[in-house]
C-alpha cells in the first residue's frame, strides 16, 4: 500500500504524507476499544477486504475505525433502517449491520463488479446479516427515485435514521438534496471525503471531486433543512474529513 495521501495520487502539492503515528494510534485504540473478542463478524469484514482486493476492488473502502463510528452512530440513534450510496465490497454495510441487531441497511452501487463482490461478501457473512442488507445495483439517480416510491409512496419500508454517501463526489449535493426526503428527523447524513488533504481550501484545485466536496460544503450549509459540521481526520487511510448534517 502507498505511504503517501491515498486520495491525492498524482497532485503533489496534495500528496499529504502519511504520519505512521496515525495507522498506530488507528492499531492500538481498535484493540483495546473492539478487541477481537468484541468484535461482531471479524473474520466476515477481514475476508470482505481479503476479496475485494483479490477481485481487484480499489482500495478505498472506509477506514475500521470510521465504520465502527458510524455504526455507534446508527445505535446511538437507534437506527433500524440505514441507507449508502456507494456500496465498494460492502464493507461498511457488513459493519454496519453486524454492530446493530435488527437494522436494516439499503445500499446502492453502480459498478456491477463492485455489486458482485458486495454480495459475495455479505453473504459470506451468513444468512442473518445477508437478509438485514439490501444491495441495489444501479445508479443512486435512478435508484433513490425508486427508494421514494418504495418509502414514501408504498409505506414499504420506514425512513433512514443514517445516511453515508461515499461515491461519485461530482453527485455529492444531489444525493445529500435527494436524501432528506427519505430521512426522519434527526437523521444523521455523512458525506465522506470532502477534505481532501486540504485541496477544499486551494482554489486552484479545480477537479471534479473537490468540486464536489465544495458545493456539498456550500449548499448544506445554506439549506434550512439541515444542521451540519465537518470533520477532519487522519488515520491509516490519510488525511480527509465529512460532513455530518443532521435533518432538522
Ligand atoms: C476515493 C474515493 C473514496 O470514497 C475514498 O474514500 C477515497 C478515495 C477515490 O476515488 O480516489
Ligand atoms: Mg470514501
Amino acid at each position: 500500500m502507498s505511504t503517501q495521501g491515498y486520495a491525492f495520487q498524482g497532485d503533489s502539492r496534495h500528496q499529504v504524507k502519511k504520519s505512521p503515528t496515525w495507522t498506530e494510534v488507528d492499531a492500538y485504540t481498535l484493540s483495546r476499544l473492539q478487541p477481537a473478542d468484541r468484535r461482531p463478524n471479524h473474520s466476515t469484514l477481514l475476508s470482505a477486504l481479503r476479496n475485494s482486493h483479490e477481485k481487484g476492488l480499489p482500495d478505498i473502502s472506509t477506514a475500521p475505525a470510521v465504520a465502527k463510528m458510524y455504526a455507534l452512530q446508527c445505535r446511538a440513534n437507534s437506527t433500524s433502517h440505514a441507507l449508502e450510496i456507494g456500496t465498494l465490497g460492502g464493507y461498511t454495510s457488513l459493519y454496519l449491520a453486524s454492530v446493530n441487531p435488527g437494522m436494516r441497511v439499503m445500499t446502492i452501487e453502480v459498478n456491477p463488479h463492485h455489486h458482485a463482490v458486495s454480495l459475495e461478501n455479505i453473504r459470506n457473512g451468513g444468512p442473518e446479516i445477508a437478509s438485514r442488507i439490501d444491495v441495489r445495483l444501479g445508479a443512486a439517480l435512478d435508484v433513490l427515485p425508486l427508494l421514494e416510491q418504495e418509502i414514501i409512496g408504498e409505506g414499504k419500508s420506514e425512513k433512514f435514521g443514517f445516511v453515508y454517501i461515499d461515491a461519485d463526489k461530482a453527485n455529492n449535493w444531489t444525493y445529500v438534496d435527494k436524501v432528506i426526503p427519505l430521512c426522519k428527523k434527526g437523521a444523521v447524513i455523512y458525506v465522506d471525503n470532502v477534505v481532501r488533504g486540504g485541496k477544499l481550501v486551494d482554489p486552484d484545485a479545480i477537479d471534479e471531486s473537490t468540486l464536489g466536496a465544495r458545493e456539498v460544503v456550500e449548499r448544506v450549509g445554506r439549506d434550512p433543512r439541515l444542521d451540519a459540521v465537518v470533520m477532519q481526520f487522519v488515520g491509516e487511510k490519510g488525511y480527509d474529513g465529512m460532513i455530518m448534517a443532521v435533518v432538522l
